[in-house]
């Protein structure tokens, strides 16, 4: 059953992604746009991490092949990489929950 996890004391800045560390879950943070989001900082295509790459528009870019993923849905930009995975992500008191 997944819960609500402390991860920040305060939003990322915008357009920046942080990592963190939940249930041994390597996942980051980002503010884009003014809106949250949260995913697995791995690459589904060869496992590098995401925050080694960069924000596009509302799709996180890999630092590797170039391959994005958008940040709200996941969906990959090649149809044989698998999607992104996503997690619940908000803001209480400044401080940020993901669930997992
Ligand atoms: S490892 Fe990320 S696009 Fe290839």
């Amino acid at each position: 059953m997944p819960t609500w996890h402390k991860a920040l004391d305060q939003a990322p800045k915008e357009g920046t992604m942080v990592e963190v560390e939940i249930k041994g879950l390597k996942l980051f943070v980002t503010l884009n746009n003014g809106k949250l989001y949260c995913a697995e900082n791995r690459c589904p295509h060869e496992d590098i991490e995401l925050t080694l790459g960069c924000l596009k528009g509302n799709r996180v870019k890999c630092s590797l092949h170039g391959y994005s993923f958008d940040l709200a849905t996941g969906d990959s930009s090649e149809a044989d990489v698998d999607n992104m995975l996503t997690y619940p992500v908000k803001q209480e008191n400044n401080e940020i929950y993901i669930e997992v």
